[in-house]
């Protein structure tokens, strides 16, 4: 039996030269929990060619959903940008991960801290109720370098407040903080800056971060996931998995080619 599902290509969005966005067909049987990544990709030479992706959808929406970088000459994502509706991708059959809020200790506010494709996972797990239930408030932050890359900016302050099921959780327990660093904006500074001068958690009116009542989920660059790491720990913040859990979990934002 093959390990993955063939699906049809349902729409394209291309964010910037740099980013774009893609929903497909789901087979009935791709069960998966909200920040799980998968491996995904096409078929080249009459092999499949696969990187991991988060989906950004959450898992109770009949499609699939992904968020990706395009890279000029990466073997995937050079071929992967010029999907059209109606082509085929394929999917692993297998979704896995640690950005789950099951591997988190209860807490008071949970922190989803993403840069660039990072932010992918954080779009389905600030889509599942059960987010809203084991923890008070939900902060989600994106860095990007530039304003354009804030990708589904419109959709998080618009559109998810409006949301049928979970416009009213969403309006009184989330939290969108969009953050730039190569232009002018009205929030600037890497997120590591952002924490350790405390201006993050001043710019909300929440208390600084404390492994009491905060719980955190990392995902973005490698330098990112590190850096951030060290500091969560200086806060006796400690790292969970899929076994432990934990006050913060981390994952790669796998895709850079
Ligand atoms: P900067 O512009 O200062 O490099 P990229 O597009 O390279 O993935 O970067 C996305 C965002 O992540 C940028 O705003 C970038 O800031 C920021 N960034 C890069 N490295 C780190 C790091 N080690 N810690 C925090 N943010 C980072």
């Amino acid at each position: 039996m093959s390990a993955f599902i063939e699906e049809k290509v349902l729409s394209v969005h291309h964010w910037t030269e740099r980013l774009f966005s893609f929903t497909t067909t789901r087979d009935q049987a791709l069960r998966f929990s909200n920040g799980h990544f998968t491996m995904i990709g096409l078929m080249v030479n009459q092999k499949p060619l696969l990187r991991a992706y988060s989906i950004v959808s959450p898992n109770y929406e009949e499609h699939l959903e992904f968020l990706s970088i395009k890279v000029e000459d990466g073997p995937l994502t050079s071929r992967l940008k010029n999907i059209q509706v109606g082509d085929s991708i394929i999917v692993g059959k297998k979704p896995t991960g640690t950005l789950l809020i099951d591997y988190l200790l209860p807490g008071k506010n949970l922190y989803l801290l993403s840069t660039g494709t990072g932010l992918a996972p954080f779009l389905s797990v600030i889509r599942d109720p059960e987010t809203y239930e084991k923890f008070e408030k939900v902060i989600l932050v994106h860095g990007v370098r530039e304003v354009k890359e804030l990708a589904y900016h419109d959709y998080l302050t618009k559109e998810l407040p409006q949301h049928e099921f979970l416009g009213e959780m969403v309006s009184s327990q989330f939290v969108y903080y969009p953050t730039v660093t190569r232009e002018d904006y009205h929030q600037m500074g890497r997120i590591t800056d952002l924490i350790d001068s405390n201006k993050l958690t001043n710019d909300i009116g929440f208390p600084e971060l404390d492994s009491k009542n905060d719980r955190v989920m990392i995902c973005g660059s490698n330098a990112m996931l590190k850096d951030l790491k060290v500091m969560l720990e200086k806060r006796h913040f400690k790292e969970g998995n899929t076994t432990i859990p934990g006050d913060f979990v981390i994952e790669k934002a796998f895709v850079d080619q």
